[in-house]
């Protein structure tokens, strides 16, 4: 059996660049234009569907939307400071000592490499962790999504393991990530 802590509201979290503000159904025309791009998508889980269907962001929408009244799901819209325009998402599952995939992302293409998306995850995992007091998080990315695992690996996650998932692209290892509150704090006190 699984214990699961429902969530709270879903908070403003504000970083150098960012600002990562709740998920709205304002986002929608946004996400179906940015989203349905190969290099985005191939990494994500087979449930993506590919090609992306036209109302794929809207039917997406109302899917988050439910999973975060439910409180099931935290749902950040990744915005750059000053235009509130979202330009990626980032997804926190409420705390459960099952889960093995806690987190999920993505950012516009246009925006990769800038180290844009370490912050935005930086800030949801001092929230997760420190803010809300979750013992740990388990993050995942396909062992082929370099700057996934690169994103993990600045966190200061540790690989626990790996083992076959199904992707957009294919089947392939995936690599499982534990972050501790420990680790975490150890890390914020350097
Ligand atoms: C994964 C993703 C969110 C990273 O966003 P980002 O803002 O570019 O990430 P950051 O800049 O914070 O970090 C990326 C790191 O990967 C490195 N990197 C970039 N291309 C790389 C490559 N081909 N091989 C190895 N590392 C690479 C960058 O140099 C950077 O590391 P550094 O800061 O040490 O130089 C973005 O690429 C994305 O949206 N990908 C598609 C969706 C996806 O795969 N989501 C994750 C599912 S698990």
């Amino acid at each position: 059996m699984t214990e699961t802590i429902p969530l709270p509201p879903t908070p403003v979290l504000e970083t150098a660049r960012l600002v990562l503000r709740p998920l709205a159904e304002r986002d929608t025309a946004a996400v179906q234009r940015i989203f349905p791009q190969w290099e985005l998508v191939k990494h994500l889980h087979a449930g993506v569907p590919w090609p992306y269907p036209e109302d794929g962001a809207a039917t997406n929408m109302v899917q988050c939307l439910e999973d975060r009244a439910k409180g099931l799901k935290f749902y950040w819209a990744i915005t750059l400071k000053g235009c509130d325009e979202i330009r990626g998402r980032i997804d926190l599952w409420a705390y459960d000592p099952e889960r093995r995939d806690s987190r999920g992302f993505w950012l516009d293409p246009e925006l990769w490499g800038q180290g844009l998306m370490t912050e935005a995850a930086n800030a949801v995992t001092d929230y997760a962790l420190v803010t809300l007091g979750w013992p740990h998080l388990y993050l995942t990315n396909a062992i082929e999504n370099r700057r996934s695992a690169r994103v993990k690996e600045k966190q200061g996650a540790t690989l626990a393991y790996t083992e076959p998932y199904d992707f957009v692209v294919g089947r392939m290892d995936r690599q499982v990530w534990l972050l501790t509150r420990e680790a975490w704090l150890a890390r914020q006190a350097k």
